[in-house]
């Protein structure tokens, strides 16, 4: 389905049911294909995660969905808020969010905090760019400008998975990432430079939390999603083996696993 915002069409997927609504955000340059086996996994599940509505959005230059010039956390947990409400779905929701979609999470819990019932935070960091970082992210949105996306697709792939992960896994994120619009590339490299601190962020969330890392993970190392962790009060951890970056879909069963225990304690 395709919903308007801003002017621009955002591309969102629906499955499950009526249930608890769980909203899914991919990181960068992904896609909301990136959910679609831990979903399937989830809906053979025992017990009420089956019955949740799921939401399954590609941010705005990303996926399906057309690309603006510029992007900003903001702007991206506006975006998913319009999306809800065109969807017409007013209940909290369950947010649960890989890496630059997890960075959104701390956005929507500053901007949009009654608009959530609980935090699923998967391979992601807390704290904002360093002055390298920024200037990383610079190189990246220019080289996507001037190149496309595949430079940067190649450049991610290595980290992305897991040393065992199958070629045909590496061939399918590798195409995913090239076909990621230059634009939403340059645009999502900025904002990520752009981020706010979320550091300070972690002891005021007040919602069930579940810390999902991935073992060989080292874009968003272990250290970085213990330190969320051990912020986020009351949180849960749990670290997924054979996985990289790409958790939900290196390993969907074991992440299904964790998300519809998680799911059934609400
Ligand atoms: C992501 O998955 O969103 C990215 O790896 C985030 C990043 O580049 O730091």
């Amino acid at each position: 389905m395709t919903i308007t915002v801003d002017g621009i069409k955002l591309h969102v997927e629906e499955f499950g049911g009526t249930g608890l609504p769980v909203l899914f955000v991919h990181g960068f340059p992904l896609s909301g294909e990136m959910w679609h086996s831990a979903i399937d996994a989830l809906l053979k599940q025992p017990g009420p995660a089956r019955d949740c509505r799921m939401i399954v959005p590609d941010l705005r230059g990303h996926g399906r969905s057309e690309a603006s010039d510029a992007a900003s956390m903001t702007r991206y947990a506006d975006d998913l808020v319009a999306v809800l409400d065109a969807l017409g779905e007013r209940r909290p929701v369950v947010f649960v969010g890989l890496s630059m979609g997890a960075m959104l999470g701390f956005e929507m819990f500053r901007r949009h905090r009654p608009r959530l019932r609980a935090l699923v935070l998967v391979c992601t960091r807390a704290n904002a760019e360093s002055p390298e970082g920024v200037a990383r992210r610079e190189t990246v949105a220019q080289t996507a400008l001037a190149k496309g996306a595949e430079p940067i697709a190649d450049d991610m792939i290595g980290k992305l998975l897991a040393r065992n992960a199958t070629s045909a896994l590496r061939q399918k994120w590798h195409e995913i990432m090239r076909a990621t619009p230059p634009r939403g590339v340059a645009a999502a490299a900025r904002a990520l430079g752009a981020r706010p601190d979320s550091l300070p962020t972690l002891r005021e969330i007040d919602l069930p939390t579940l810390v999902v890392a991935g073992e060989e993970d080292t874009i968003t190392p272990l250290e970085e999603l213990r330190r969320i962790h051990d912020g986020v009060r009351g949180s849960r951890m749990v670290v997924i083996p054979g996985a990289a970056h790409l958790v939900p879909a290196e390993q969907p069963e074991a992440f299904a696993a964790e998300l519809a225990a998680f799911l059934r304690g609400l």
